[in-house]
């Protein structure tokens, strides 16, 4: 929703922001630590899904990157999704950005938040927090939002239908959860804030501290300081969405020659009576028509999964690098996806930000490494180990959805090979 379309669009800023804050090394990281000692497999069998998990210092001494004011400057930024959550007299008003600095700088002490989400498109350390979850299928990844409350503030008890994982980044928090049953929401509130709220436990997140919650969970966070929290989100899809959307697949690929036709007909008995050959005549169009097997289906998900939000567009280069330019570019530095392109595959067909592509080995295999670890280092890009390659790489890198590994265009530099520092190591 753009509150100002007649603004002038401004420009990302994203260099001012990342002044401070700590650079993760090997030494800080470790996807042991993320999940409190626990390896990935026994998280998954006893919490994903199903049960809140509690991890004190999963990122010691995160915290740092934002802080009010950039993220008040994200807020401003027309590429950003954000939204400013009010309670003023017990009411709760919701307002969407982009925000003036005026509106942001003047707000009260007290009982608002200011939330960003697609942080991980904004900032290289948000991109970098994100695939720290690469354990889960990218197919449920959808994306980072960053808020922040100053003390007393939070968007109300509430339940959400993803799973999430809660950062602490600067200040502290108090998370409380129950494990009610009555998901009964304020009536007329713009948000899903629950009428009924019964504390059943509840924490004090530090820095660092990372809190899980499954969907469908009731919680509430209030920050008894100021406050920022890093929320990793996994979306489910609900069945109306996936077999709404199936249904617009079908129908986007329809091309139906021909019509109803009636040379026969006959004069009725009840003009106002749909002819029995009408209705067998639409029913062997349709039944011939609307087909699908689980190809179809695959086809659809891979599509649907790997299409960009609509608010989200790539910065293709401004003047790309001729074919020999970029192999060359491509054979030192190695190629990164950029932040916002998402890449899947099931079996040989692929899917980049919405478009299917077929592989045949050994394309596949590179592709594979590609979606995988959203970059391919330089010796996986010679021309001779797969020719097709680097034709592929450097059309979707004249689309802006990879680049040579540092040169993304934004000052986003993909964070697979990039200079900010982010360690991989896991
Ligand atoms: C927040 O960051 O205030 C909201 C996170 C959540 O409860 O989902
Ligand atoms: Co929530």
């Amino acid at each position: 929703m753009d509150k100002h379309p007649d603004k002038p669009a401004r420009k990302p800023k994203h260099a001012s922001l990342i002044q401070q804050g700590k650079t993760f090394t090997e030494a800080d990281y470790s996807l042991q630590r993320l999940l409190g000692g626990m390896s990935v497999e026994k998280f998954l069998a006893e919490h994903w899904h199903k049960k809140p998990l509690l991890v004190r210092q999963a990122l010691p001494d995160f915290g740092d990157w934002l802080n009010r004011d950039s993220l008040s400057e994200l807020a401003c930024q027309d590429n950003s999704e954000a939204r400013l959550v009010q309670f003023k007299r017990g009411l709760c008003q919701l307002e969407y950005g982009p925000f003036e600095p005026e509106e942001l700088s003047g707000l009260p002490k007290k009982n608002w938040s200011l939330l960003v989400s697609g942080v991980n498109h904004l900032l290289p350390q948000g991109d970098w927090l994100l695939h720290r979850f690469d354990f889960i299928p990218a197919a449920r990844l959808d994306d980072l939002m960053v808020s922040f409350a100053p003390p007393g503030g939070g968007v109300g008890p509430h339940f959400d239908s993803y799973d999430v994982f809660l950062i602490q980044g600067q200040g502290r928090r108090r998370w409380e959860i129950s494990a009610q049953d009555d998901l009964t929401v304020v009536e007329g509130a713009p948000l899903r804030i629950l009428k009924e709220f019964r504390v059943d436990q509840s924490w004090e997140l530090e820095p660092g501290d990372m809190l899980y919650l499954p969907p469908q969970l009731a919680h509430n966070g209030v920050a008894l300081t100021d406050c920022m929290t890093w929320s990793v989100g996994f979306r489910a899809p609900k069945s109306d969405e996936i077999v709404g959307q199936f249904l617009t697949h079908l129908q986007d690929k329809l091309e139906l020659p021909g019509m109803y036709a009636d040379p026969e007909l006959k004069r009725p008995k009840h003009v106002a009576e749909i002819p029995s050959a009408m209705l067998d005549w639409a029913e062997k169009t349709i039944r011939a028509a609307v087909r699908w097997d689980k190809a179809e289906i695959a086809d659809f998900l891979g599509r649907y999964l790997s299409e960009p939000k609509a608010h989200v567009f790539f910065d293709p280069p401004e003047r790309p690098k001729s074919l020999a330019a970029f192999s060359k570019a491509i054979r030192k530095h190695g190629v990164a996806l950029d932040a916002r392109s998402q890449m899947l595959f099931r079996g040989e067909a692929f899917f980049m930000n919405g478009e299917r592509l077929e592989a045949s080995p050994p394309l596949r295999a590179k592709l594979c490494d590609l979606a995988d670890q959203r970059m391919l280092p330089p010796s996986k890009c010679e021309q001779e180990q797969c020719p097709e390659l680097v034709g592929l790489l450097h059309l979707w890198y004249q689309a802006g959805y990879l680049f040579p590994a540092g040169l993304s265009p934004a000052g986003l530099s993909p964070v697979g090979l990039s200079p900010v520092g982010l360690s991989l190591a896991e």
